[in-house]
Formats: C-alpha cells, sequence, structure tokens
C-alpha cells in the first residue's frame, strides 16, 4: 500500500483541503482522508477530518495509515485538534474511538415528511416583530444590518467541540451563498426583524435541491439571546416550511441536525413535526 499525497486546487475564502489517496501496489484506490483546513482566525487551530475506506478494504490498516498521514500534517499546519464525525455504532464510531479520539458532542438528526396534501397555513408571529424572507445572498441594502447581529444570533452549542467562534462578516456570507449556487441549490433564509428597532433578531436557513426534489437540508437556525423564549424560532421555521411547500410541492422532506444538549431546538423540531432519524458523535483528537 502506497499514501499518495494529493492536491486540492480548490481554495475558497474561507480554506482548503489536504487530500490523500491510499493504493495498491497494482495502483487500485483502496481509501481516502481529507483534512479541511479553514481559514478564519477563530478556526486556524482546528482540522476536520473526511476518511472512507473501501468496504472490501477494510480492517487491513488502511484507515490507520491514512489517519497517520492526517495527524502528522494537522501537526505540520499548528493544528490543536483534529474533529470528525461519525454515526453512532458503525465503523467509523469503533474506528475513531479506537484511534484515541474522544467523544465531543452527539448529535441528533431528525426529518420533516412533507406530505403535499395536508393543510398549511402561513404561521403567526409575536407581536412586535416582522418577517423577512430572501434566496440566495441577503440583498446589499440589508446585508450589514443582517451580518452584523448574525454571530450573536448564532451561538449554538456544540458540546465540547473546539470549533471556535465563526465571526460572519459580508465576504464570508456571500461565499457561504455562491457555494450554495455553484452547487446548483438554492438557499432560503427567513430573518425576524424587531419592529421597533429595526434589528435582525433570528434567521433560519434552508438549502433545497434547484429542482426542489428530494430533501432539503436545513442550515442555521438562531435568535439572539435577548429575543429567546417568545416563540420566535418556531416562527422563522414554521415559515420557511410554509412557503417550501406552497413553492416546491414536489419537495419530500426536511433535514435538521442539532446538538443533544439544544432542548430549546429539539423542542421546536418536535412541536413541528420532525422525527429523530439517527444520531452521530463529534469525534475530537487533541494534538
Ligand atoms: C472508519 C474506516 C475509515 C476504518 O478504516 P479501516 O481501514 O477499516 O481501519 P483500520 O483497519 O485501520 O482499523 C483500525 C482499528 O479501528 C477499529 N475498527 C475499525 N473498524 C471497525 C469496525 N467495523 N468495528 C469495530 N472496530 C473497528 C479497530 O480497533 C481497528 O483495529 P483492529 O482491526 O486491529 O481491531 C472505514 O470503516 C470507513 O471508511 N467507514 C466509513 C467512513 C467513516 O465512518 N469514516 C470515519 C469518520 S470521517
Amino acid at each position: 500500500m502506497r499514501i499518495i499525497p494529493l492536491a486540492d486546487p480548490d481554495r475558497s475564502p474561507t480554506g482548503h483541503q489536504l487530500a490523500w489517496l491510499a493504493a495498491a501496489e497494482a495502483g487500485h484506490p483502496l481509501g481516502s482522508a481529507f483534512l479541511r483546513l479553514r481559514s478564519a482566525a477563530s478556526q486556524e487551530h482546528l482540522g476536520e477530518l473526511t476518511l472512507a475506506v473501501h468496504p472490501a478494504e477494510r480492517r487491513a490498516g488502511v484507515g490507520s495509515a491514512l489517519l497517520a498521514q492526517v495527524v502528522a500534517a494537522a501537526g505540520a499546519e499548528r493544528r490543536r485538534c483534529v474533529i470528525a464525525q461519525a454515526e453512532e455504532g458503525t465503523p467509523g464510531d469503533a474506528f475513531l474511538a479506537d484511534r484515541g479520539f474522544r467523544r465531543a458532542a452527539t448529535l441528533e438528526y431528525a426529518r420533516l415528511a412533507l406530505d403535499p396534501a395536508a393543510p398549511s397555513a402561513a404561521p403567526e408571529g409575536p407581536d412586535g416583530y416582522q418577517l423577512l424572507h430572501w434566496d440566495g445572498m441577503v440583498p446589499d441594502e440589508l446585508a450589514e444590518a443582517f451580518v452584523a447581529g448574525r454571530s450573536a444570533m448564532d451561538d449554538m452549542p456544540v458540546g465540547e467541540a473546539d470549533f471556535g467562534r465563526v465571526v460572519w462578516d459580508v465576504p464570508r456570507m456571500r461565499a457561504a451563498a455562491d457555494a450554495v449556487a455553484a452547487r446548483g441549490e438554492l438557499l432560503s433564509t427567513f430573518a425576524a426583524v424587531e419592529a421597533a428597532s429595526g434589528d435582525f433578531v433570528g434567521f433560519t436557513e434552508l438549502v433545497l435541491a434547484g429542482d426542489g426534489t428530494g430533501d432539503a437540508q436545513h442550515y442555521g437556525t438562531a435568535v439572539r439571546p435577548d429575543h429567546r423564549g417568545r416563540g420566535i424560532a418556531r416562527w422563522l421555521k414554521a415559515a420557511q416550511i410554509h412557503a417550501v411547500r406552497e413553492r416546491f410541492p414536489r419537495l419530500a422532506g426536511l433535514l435538521t441536525d442539532t446538538a443533544e444538549e439544544n432542548a430549546a431546538m429539539r423542542r421546536v423540531n418536535a412541536a413541528l413535526g420532525y422525527r429523530t432519524t439517527h444520531r452521530t458523535f463529534l469525534y475530537q483528537l487533541d494534538m
């Protein structure tokens, strides 16, 4: 077996990734590993690992050999920790535990099955707030105000995982929206604005396939701490669900994942009809 470092030319403003191929002497591939290195100042300590070995080639040390390269590279890049994710009870779960990673967080995955025949009404929100909607990048005239509040809203817990605090700015928002558009997908955002101040106090994002079929994926949902407990998150998500059902009748379902300790978000999801599908663990290797 040989481990061959690959060059991934794809560099975005938010980071790049290192890649390795494990190949047999005869040349056929056995597995691959990717280490994502984010460039944001608050995430320069972090490497995110994705590692896969072909099912026919497992339990022969290929994963361990790839991981050794990843760990050496993370050290050379002065990363403080490497984080990887594996579903509960899978080979990845056993492998990461065996290789010295510790469980830093548990994520609960849930799905809302959409029934096109079921009645849907636009939800009522709490008094004193307005709802805004846009597709893709936030409109220019709203960008500064939305981005200013976004990091304060988005303090979601992820257990003990050392993800660093992402500070959003307009270029970062644009890069994220462009990445979704480049995949041919649609980013739909609902935001809540406090009428008296004009401040953004909450948002929820959903990413759909361009043809509006299959399952869509929820991205962030957050409400500013001083506006929590008023039903804004539930309102935002219910508005998003109502809108996509109207616009994309062939959409089958909505997927979301939430840290286990995020009781508020899990309660909102359960109340809106999302059902748990599986759990994954975030594993962390401290360097
Ligand atoms: C996880 C994965 C990469 C392991 O690759 P691999 O080449 O089989 O791993 P190794 O042979 O180096 O295994 C090293 C140790 O991990 C543990 N391990 C790996 N697979 C395991 C399994 N299915 N059940 C129990 N323990 C397992 C064992 O302790 C093993 O040592 P042993 O075989 O001497 O008992 C592979 O199963 C895979 O591609 N899974 C899907 C993707 C994934 O979950 N990746 C991890 C998160 S990014």
